[in-house]
């Protein structure tokens, strides 16, 4: 009962606590998450800032990062659940494929799940690109695009899913068509396609994957900067900061 109570108490605290940060706070949202809700190009609604910050640093809403945030940081505590991404590189792994592409598997829909869905292809490649070889980065840029178009030499259809999400008719734009082009004559182009390969269509629910199963792999094929992501100076460092503080005003 004493630990319940105090159990409650800890929560109202915090509750206490974050709401007083809130109320110590302005946090403005950047024009790209609200781009289409609203017009950007109408000025913002004016907000009340008397007496307030404008926020700069760790928003109190969301779990507090380390000081020297690893990979494995990002997503306990900045991507969506990663149960797709665990799956692909689980099957990824038991297909025979290279560690290269089960970590390409493991990374691929990074940016969907934590920073910008659009393109995420290319943005999740830009986040991961001066840690990976080459060859990972490329697989996971071009994943996006080869998933819009199918290669019977290894089995890989236009997904039915695709059919259902964008409709019978949609057809990838040109300048789809010339990024594939590119891709099918690179030299990593079979890493690319794998990863759409081993790209699950369907979660199961009854196979569980940890990421910790990826520690090593990670350890191996993943630089990770002892500053830790986002304090490197590396050229997307900038964009883990993002990640980690996505409300900062400046
Ligand atoms: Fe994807
Ligand atoms: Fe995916």
């Amino acid at each position: 009962m004493a630990t319940d109570l105090s159990m409650l108490e800890k929560a109202e605290a915090a509750d206490h606590a974050l709401s007083a940060e809130m109320d110590r706070y302005v946090i403005v949202k950047s024009a790209i998450y609200t781009s289409g809700e609203r017009d950007p190009r109408e000025p913002l609604p004016p907000h009340d800032a008397r007496g307030k910050l404008h926020l700069m640093g760790h928003d109190p809403r969301l779990a507090r990062m380390p000081a020297q945030p690893t990979l494995f940081d990002f997503f306990k505590c900045r991507f969506g659940p990663a149960t797709h991404m665990l799956q692909s590189a689980r099957l990824a792994q038991k297909n025979g494929c290279s560690e290269k592409i089960v970590l390409a598997c493991l990374l691929h829909d990074l940016a969907t799940s934590g920073f910008i869905r659009a393109d995420h292809g290319y943005w999740a490649a830009q986040l991961v690109e001066p840690y990976v070889d080459e060859e990972v980065s490329f697989a996971i840029r071009y994943h996006q695009v080869l998933r819009f178009y199918p290669d019977e030499s290894v089995g890989y259809a236009y997904p039915q899913s695709y059919v259902r999400l964008f409709g019978a008719d949609f057809k990838p734009g040109a300048y789809l068509d010339r990024e594939y082009e590119y891709a099918r004559k690179h030299k990593y182009y079979m890493s690319a396609r794998l990863l759409t390969v081993n790209d699950l269509y369907a979660f199961d629910p009854d196979v569980h994957v940890e990421l910790e199963e990826f520690t090593d792999i990670v350890g191996r094929h993943f630089r990770q900067p002892g500053e830790g992501l986002g304090f490197d100076q590396s050229p997307s460092a900038h964009m883990w900061r993002t990640i980690n503080w996505p409300t900062r005003y400046l």
